[in-house]
Order: structure tokens, then C-alpha cells, then sequence
């Protein structure tokens, strides 16, 4: 797409009629959502309604079902808040700083031992090996599927809270999730602290991933 042609973006609302855009059809153009996430400028007025915090736990929050195409969703992280080591059901995550900061770990999916013969000596005996880290400012975009491996996502602040808008597509209802220390694999359900603003109250467990 030539530069020219680029959509202007203003705020979270241009963003979403973009998004909309976009995944209109089957393919995903992965450059240019990244594009379009990285136009946008945080502004907390945008976002702020959607802003729900826990003190024990981020929180997910929904903006925006996409016509069933895609998630949009504000996480809520307090200090010292992070997720488990988990997959992306298949689905593009594309991932954004909206306040505060937060690193994201990234991990290689778990290999059966006998099967490591491509690992380091000191890897070797590791169920669950780190590839990449990384710390993201405000307006970062970064970009995870499941062929590029795990992630773990953490604010590592013990004083400030962050904020980070995510857009899965297609949508899902559940990952996987890893233990770090024995590699084991469980299944969770991804459920919503609020959606469009509006606190939902749940019955079953809270989620895991993010
Ligand atoms: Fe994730």
C-alpha cells in the first residue's frame, strides 16, 4: 500500500472503523494491522470507560466483537501483575502499550526429551525454554502466533499499573497454558472481567490467558 494511501488515525474509534476494514475479508495482512496499531496514539480518554483494574490479577475487558471477525480488549495490569506462559488458539495476537510498561517473555513450545538434540548442553534438561524478551514502552505494538512460540506478558513495575489494548483473530474462548517448571500443558477458558464498559460477573473460574 503506498504511504499516501495510509488511513489517517485520530483515535480509538478511526482504529476500530479501520480494523473493521481490514478484516473484512479471509486474509490477514499482519504488516498492516501492525501498521494501523502503531498509528494509533494512546490517548486515556479513548480508553478510559473500558479501564477496569482487580487487585489480584490483570483483568480482560472487551471493546469490541468485530462482527465476529476479531477480539478487541483492554488488559488491566496492577503492579507487579503477569500471566501464566500460555498459546493463541491458532489466532494472530497483536498486542499494544497503552500506559505504563510491560515486558513480554517469550518462550520455544515444549519438546519431549530425546527430542532436543538441536538445544544447548545448558537447555537440554529445560521443559521450557526462553527465545526472546523484551520491555514495551507506551505506543509499542509487538505481534505473536503460535509458529512463533509462547509468551508470558508481566508489568514488572511494584508501584505502577499498565495498560495494553490486544486484538486476537479469529476470536477464541480457550488456550493452553504451561507450567514453567514441568512443561505441563492444561487447557483454559478465556472469559471477560467487562464488556463495553460494563462489569460482567462471573460464575465460572477466572481466565488465564491473555
Ligand atoms: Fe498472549
Amino acid at each position: 500500500m503506498e504511504i499516501s494511501a495510509l488511513p489517517q488515525i485520530n483515535n480509538l474509534d478511526d482504529l476500530i472503523g479501520e480494523l473493521y476494514k481490514v478484516f473484512d475479508g479471509d486474509e490477514v495482512n499482519v504488516d498492516f494491522v501492525n501498521h494501523l496499531m502503531s498509528s494509533y496514539k494512546s490517548n486515556p480518554q479513548d480508553w478510559k470507560k473500558f479501564a477496569k483494574f482487580d487487585r489480584y490479577r490483570y483483568t480482560r475487558n472487551l471493546i469490541d466483537e468485530g462482527n465476529g471477525k476479531f477480539n478487541l480488549m483492554l488488559l488491566c495490569w496492577g503492579p507487579s501483575h503477569t500471566s501464566t506462559i500460555h498459546d493463541h488458539a491458532d489466532a494472530h495476537c497483536f498486542m499494544k502499550l497503552l500506559a505504563g510498561s510491560l515486558q513480554e517473555v517469550r518462550f520455544e513450545w515444549p519438546v519431549e526429551e530425546g527430542n532436543r538434540t538441536d538445544r544447548s548442553e545448558e537447555d537440554q534438561d529445560r521443559l521450557m525454554v526462553e527465545i526472546a524478551r523484551g520491555e514495551m514502552k507506551v505506543n509499542d505494538v509487538c505481534y505473536i502466533n503460535d509458529s512463533l512460540g509462547l509468551h508470558r506478558v508481566e508489568n514488572p513495575s511494584h508501584s505502577e499499573s499498565a495498560v495494553s489494548l490486544h486484538l486476537y483473530c479469529p476470536p477464541f474462548s480457550s488456550c493452553s497454558i504451561f507450567d514453567e517448571r514441568t512443561g505441563k500443558r492444561s487447557k483454559c477458558p478465556v472469559t471477560f472481567w467487562s464488556k463495553f464498559g460494563e462489569r460482567v460477573e462471573l460464575k465460572k473460574p477466572k481466565s488465564c490467558c491473555d
